[in-house]
């Protein structure tokens, strides 16, 4: 990397943070399209957040993503916050302007395009949503827009789920969305976005115990493994399904044409895609 007076800095920040790929990701992606951004990982702790996004505004950072335990208390520490990020609840991505911030949510835009780059429709299909949590507030409210005919939320805390579900239903200003307990067996898409199945959890499943229609099409969002065990189980019962890598690049791209302002072609898919394959 050559690193000059005039490189931009973007980075990422969370706690802990040891683990994150998206310093190697974003970096060699930089190096391919000749990008003079380098993209860093600060491990920053809740009572220091404040101070380091005014160090790294003051830093002249181009901007950063956000990730665990920061997307929530982000909302107050920026300038502006943009309608999609108010509509989630979640910053994931910040960009950094003449001095000012302003917060982004590029998940469910990521998710959405990974749908689309997978042939995956949404319109008129009865969604499942397995979780309740920031990521499936993201996703969820991402699928409501683009005109499912229902949407089920499926969470361990029953609760949670119906919240979830009310929140859509509010946003979108009709009754599309309910809680339920079990996992309908009426589910044209499902879409896990529990922790259940990330590494180290590796044999855990949400759709254990479940047999389902060999027309279910069936996405994960963790992508850490790649082929997580509900995408082996469901594979075994003959239903198409989507890994979370698309997500991974969707929202990373996102966030780079968010830093840049710039539009980038889908040739930059395939090669973030590449450069997945290589890590
Ligand atoms: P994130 O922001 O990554 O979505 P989160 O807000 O902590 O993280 O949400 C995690 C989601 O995964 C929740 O829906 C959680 O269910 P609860 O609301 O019942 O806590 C779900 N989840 C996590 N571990 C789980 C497990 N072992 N079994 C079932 N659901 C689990």
């Amino acid at each position: 990397m050559d690193i000059s007076p005039l490189t931009k800095i973007v980075g990422v920040i969370g706690h802990p943070i040891g683990h994150s790929l998206s310093p190697r990701l974003h970096n060699n992606f930089y190096k391919k399209l000749k990008l003079d951004i380098a993209y860093l990982a600060f491990d920053v702790k809740p009572a220091e957040l404040e101070k380091a996004v005014r160090g790294m505004a003051a830093l002249g950072f181009i901007g950063f993503n956000v990730t665990i335990p920061h997307k929530e208390s982000m909302l107050n520490l920026v300038d502006e916050v943009e309608p999609g990020a108010q509509l989630v609840g979640a910053i994931n991505t910040v960009k950094i302007a003449d001095g000012k911030l302003i917060g982004h949510n590029t998940d469910g835009q990521g998710f959405m395009e990974s749908l689309k780059r997978n042939d995956v429709n949404i319109r008129d299909r009865h969604i499942v949503v397995l979780g309740a949590g920031g990521a499936a507030r993201a996703v969820s409210i991402a699928v409501a827009a683009d005109g499912p005919k229902r949407m089920t939320i499926v969470n361990r805390t029953f609760e949670r789920g119906r919240h979830l579900a009310f929140s859509i239903n509010d946003k979108i200003g009709k009754r599309l969305a309910k809680a339920a307990s079990e996992i309908p067996r009426d589910a044209d898409i499902i879409i896990n976005t529990t922790s259940l199945g990330m590494w180290p959890d590796v044999h855990a499943s949400p759709i254990t115990g479940y047999s389902l229609r060999a027309d279910t099409v069936v996405c994960d969002i963790v992508y850490n493994p790649r082929k997580t065990l509900m995408l082996k189980q469901a594979e075994a019962m003959g239903c198409k399904t989507v890994d979370g890598i698309g997500m991974l690049i969707g929202q990373a791209l996102r966030s780079i044409e968010i830093w840049t302002d710039t539009k980038l072609d889908s040739g930059a898919w395939n090669t973030m895609q590449e450069e997945i394959e290589h890590i």
